[in-house]
């Protein structure tokens, strides 16, 4: 019982006291909703994780290992979004929004050396991404994601089929996404790849290699189909959108 006890609380945070601290805020202002309640939390959440600058955290937001959380300014964190940084640590860049749902977990439980989520500046995390960070992820800064892209940054040995694969082992290579890259919808980027600046990555694609800069790739295993260095002015639609908001968000 009292081992159970201890590697629940050690898959939540750094030691007992830390545990009680952080659950303890989380607790008190983690439900309260409307803006009213992220005003507080960026004031009262500066006591279990690291804040630069004022960050917006919806209500509902689930945080583990706080201690090891780092959040740039302007970071906005929206409803259900759950951060687990066990314990080799999540860092987001000024400007980068995370939207409703998605989960950025470390998962290292294994004591990897190279784990943990890194993601730079001015980036959009889409609805329901998933990050599996333990060998580590590393995004440049604008990096965009549409909903359901998933960084599994990990896999299974399995070679022996005389063993059940859980009792095999993994490996964890990491992933890099380099400054510049749109994941379109559902894409998958398995582990040990690395997608170069300004590449676009079409919606259902499985990134299984790495991706020269300025690619466009599409399919399943991603297949570069074009350079976006040889586009030419007539491939830029007529029709693009802007809008206010976004410009208001551009000077704030
Ligand atoms: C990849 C994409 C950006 C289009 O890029 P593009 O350079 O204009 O590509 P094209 O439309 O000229 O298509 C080139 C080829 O790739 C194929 N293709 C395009 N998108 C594809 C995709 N997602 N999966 C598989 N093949 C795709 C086209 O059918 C075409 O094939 P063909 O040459 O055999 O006819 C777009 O199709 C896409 O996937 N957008 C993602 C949308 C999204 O997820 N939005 C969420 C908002 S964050």
């Amino acid at each position: 019982m009292l081992n159970q006890l201890r590697y629940y609380i050690t898959g939540q945070a750094a030691g007992f006291p830390r545990y009680i601290w952080e659950q303890l805020i989380f607790g008190l202002f983690g439900w309260i909703p409307t803006v009213l309640g992220v005003g507080i939390r960026a004031v009262m959440y500066r006591l279990v994780i690291k804040m630069k600058g004022t960050a917006a955290i919806e209500y509902g937001v689930r945080l583990a290992y706080g201690s090891h959380i780092t959040l740039g300014k302007r970071v906005y964190l929206d409803h259900g979004v759950y951060l687990h940084a066990l314990p080799a640590g999540i860092a987001i860049g000024e400007n980068t929004m995370v939207m409703h749902h998605s989960m950025l977990h470390v998962f290292n439980f294994r004591g990897l050396p190279h784990a943990g989520i890194t993601i730079g500046k001015n980036c959009f995390i889409g609805e329901f991404n998933v990050f599996r960070g333990q060998g580590g992820i590393t995004l440049g800064d604008d990096v965009y994601t549409g909903p359901q892209v998933q960084f599994v940054a990990v896999n299974h040995v399995f070679s022996n089929p005389n063993t059940p694969i859980r009792e095999q082992g993994i490996t964890a290579k990491g992933i890099v996404v380099e400054d510049d890259v749109w994941l379109g919808a559902g894409v998958t980027v398995v582990d040990g790849v690395t997608i170069g600046r300004g590449s676009v990555i079409g919606a259902g694609a499985v990134v299984t290699g790495d991706l020269p800069p300025y690619s466009i790739a599409v399919g399943v295993p991603a297949k570069r189909i074009k350079d976006r260095r040889e586009m030419k002015p007539g491939d830029t639609p007529s029709d693009i959108f802007f809008g206010e908001l976004e410009q208001l968000r551009r000077n704030i």
